[in-house]
């Protein structure tokens, strides 16, 4: 290993380098990428298209590997998906012949759990997330904004220790996405979770967060790390004082005002 592990990460980025081939070139989507994520810590991820967040998240999931450095979770090298992990995709990714409640129970069923078990969850997180009436319809049915509401339930259904969550809330009304924030933020206070959650909107990332991760393209990199030491619960008093709203300049200028070539710990804040 080239860097020092961080005994109490729950998730530890180490100097982690991805390259794509291309018919003539490698293309290099993450560049020397180091990032320690504390058991419990909720940390968003946010920067420019394309400058590597999916790549990040991907390999932290287990569904790419790293062509140089370490992706560690509680220790162990990454070497695959697994139960602890709770992703999210981009992209819902549900299982198009599946309903949405049998999409929901689908992980739970992998996990071992029995029939009534399983209905009883599924039944939990589906109203959770406002389903009901679309429980038994198949995702071809539902809206973009719906589907996403059914990948967040798959996921929270597991009862995973540690949540990948690609824009997850990208595809949701302005109220939807407002009551799934706040539900998140409660579940991860009442319950040990640690998160890495992607988004494009600056004030959700300050919202949200322990610490704001913000990343430049080309090559895909840190550039940044933003800590957000407002009090939690996060309230509309919180979103409204004015240390969030410096905050959120100061990732603002961060995310689209930034200096090619510059890398966290080099950069001028
Ligand atoms: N399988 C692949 N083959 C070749 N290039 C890839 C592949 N996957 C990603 N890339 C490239 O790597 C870069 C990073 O992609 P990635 O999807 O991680 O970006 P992102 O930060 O998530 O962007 P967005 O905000 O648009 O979702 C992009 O330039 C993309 O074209
Ligand atoms: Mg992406």
């Amino acid at each position: 290993m080239t860097t020092t592990p961080t005994d109490t990460a729950k998730i530890s980025v180490r100097r982690v380098r991805k390259t794509f081939d291309l018919k003539n070139s490698e293309f290099v989507a993450l560049e020397s990428v180091s990032l320690d994520i504390a058991d419990n810590e909720f940390v968003t991820v946010v920067g420019p298209s394309g400058c590597g967040k999916s790549t990040l998240m991907n390999i932290l999931a287990g569904l790419e590997t790293p062509t140089s450095g370490h992706a560690v979770v509680d220790g162990k090298d990454v070497r695959g998906p697994g139960p602890e992990r709770g992703v999210i995709f981009q992209q819902y990714a549900l299982f198009p012949w599946l309903t949405v409640r049998k999409n929901i129970e689908f992980g739970l069923k992998v996990a071992g759990l029995r029939a009534a078990e399983r209905r009883q969850r599924a039944e939990y997180f589906i109203h959770m997330v406002g389903l009901d009436q679309f429980a038994d319809a198949l995702p071809k049915m539902l809206s973009g904004g719906m589907k996403q509401r059914c990948a967040i339930a798959r996921a929270y259904a597991v009862n995973p220790s540690i949540l990948l969550m690609d824009e997850p809330f990208g595809a949701l009304d302005a109220l939807t996405r407002v009551t799934l924030q706040e539900q998140l933020l409660g579940t991860w206070s009442r319950e040990k979770r640690t998160v890495m959650f992607i988004t494009h909107d600056v004030d959700e990332a300050v919202f949200l967060a322990n610490r704001v991760v913000v990343m430049a393209a080309r090559p895909g990199r840190i550039y940044d790390i933003v800590d957000v030491d407002l009090p939690f619960p996060r309230t509309e008093e919180v979103r409204l004082s004015p240390e969030f709203g410096e905050l959120r300049n100061r990732v603002w200028h961060s995310v689209y005002h930034q200096t090619p070539g510059v890398a966290a710990g080099h950069a001028s804040s």
